[in-house]
């Protein structure tokens, strides 16, 4: 058998894969990596998501970069004539498309630097962006966050902005999210800046309807990571024994996302076996809202102060603005 130091990538990515699955239906609490909901179909029912009429965190983020990216620019253009925007995690860039345009519209000197996990997407940004946006500086990174943040460090001494924007930090629970920001605080100099989008505390129906879609999409979503583990791992669950079942707790602003299985039942991952009983739940995802004040405290704790906050007119989502400390 091939070692794991000298496979391929692909082969490499699956064995994680593969055991990334396992450990989490092994352990007590089952539950699987939410990173792997994303493959071809995943992509696109995502972003059948983002289109439903029940998930507003993506529309109410781009109504605030559509409307105040001229405010969020004259920020960052009087913080320093010349910069590096290190966006983690930037998608299709539709969002931040609009500050893009209007730092250029400043003539801020600046490189755009997307960092990705995803080879395709920067891949995809790298030849698209010059397109709408003309004589913009753009170097893709293709790896993990904080690797590529020290890389940019290395070759650069500019000062720097990042954007952290969507749901990214919401796919993390309140003490990831704030030793997060912390990390980030270390690979950042006194005074650099960072945009962090949060989905904010709302009425609770609000917030379950859009991780519980009339559609059935969200639902479909989740069911997805089953058939992909059949597929790419010779693996024989039936999605119909299970059942999506999202909760959000108003106090904690937690949002999870569970597969309950609705019987007793074996399933078969190559040759392991793992036993489900009745009812019983895979933890899939977290999607933490957060009060203003809360976001504030993060703020403090990971060593920033927040000097602006960005809302859609609704106020159920902030992109806000901090400036890391001394
Ligand atoms: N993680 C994203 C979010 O919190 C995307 C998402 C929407 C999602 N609905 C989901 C992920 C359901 C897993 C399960 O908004």
């Amino acid at each position: 058998m091939l070692s794991v130091t000298t496979a391929t990538p692909a082969a490499r990515r699956s064995a994680h894969f593969r055991k990334d699955v396992l450990d989490g239906l092994r352990a007590e609490n089952k539950y699987l990596s939410s990173k792997y909901f994303y493959d071809e179909t995943g992509d696109k029912l995502f972003q059948q998501i983002m289109a439903c009429p029940e998930y507003y965190p993506t529309r109410c983020e781009m109504e605030i970069m559509q409307h105040q990216s001229g405010r969020m620019a004259q920020f960052f253009a009087e913080y320093s004539p010349s910069f590096d925007l290190i966006e983690l995690g930037p998608g299709d860039a539709s969002k931040s498309w609009f500050l893009l345009r209007e730092l250029q519209k400043e003539n801020a000197a600046f490189t755009y630097y997307p960092i990705d996990i995803s080879s395709q997407v920067i891949g995809w940004l790298e030849d698209k962006l010059p397109v709408t946006l003309p004589g913009i500086h753009v170097r893709g990174l293709n790896g993990e966050y904080m690797e590529k943040m020290h890389q940019v460090n290395t070759f650069s001494p500019n000062r720097k902005i990042v954007l952290f924007m969507g749901a990214n930090i919401g796919n993390m629970n309140v003490t990831q999210a704030t030793q997060f920001c912390r990390q980030l605080h270390d690979h950042l100099q006194p005074g650099d800046l960072l945009l962090i989008g949060f989905d904010l505390k709302k009425n609770p129906r609000t917030i379950l309807d859009a991780y519980n879609d009339r559609q059935g999409i969200t639902r479909a979503f989740n069911l997805n990571l089953l058939r992909r583990i059949n597929d790419e791992l010779t693996a024989d669950f039936d999605p119909d024994q299970f059942e999506h079942y999202p909760v959000y707790d108003p106090g904690s602003g937690a949002c999870k996302s569970y597969l309950i299985s609705r019987i007793a039942q074996e399933v078969h991952i190559g040759d392991k076996t793992i036993f489900f009983r009745e009812n019983e739940p895979i933890y899939m995802e977290i999607s933490q809202k957060y009060s203003l004040e809360e976001t504030e405290l993060m703020a403090v704790q990971a060593g920033f102060e927040p000097i602006h906050t960005f809302f859609d007119s609704k106020k159920w989502f902030a992109d806000v603005l901090w400036q890391r400390q001394a």
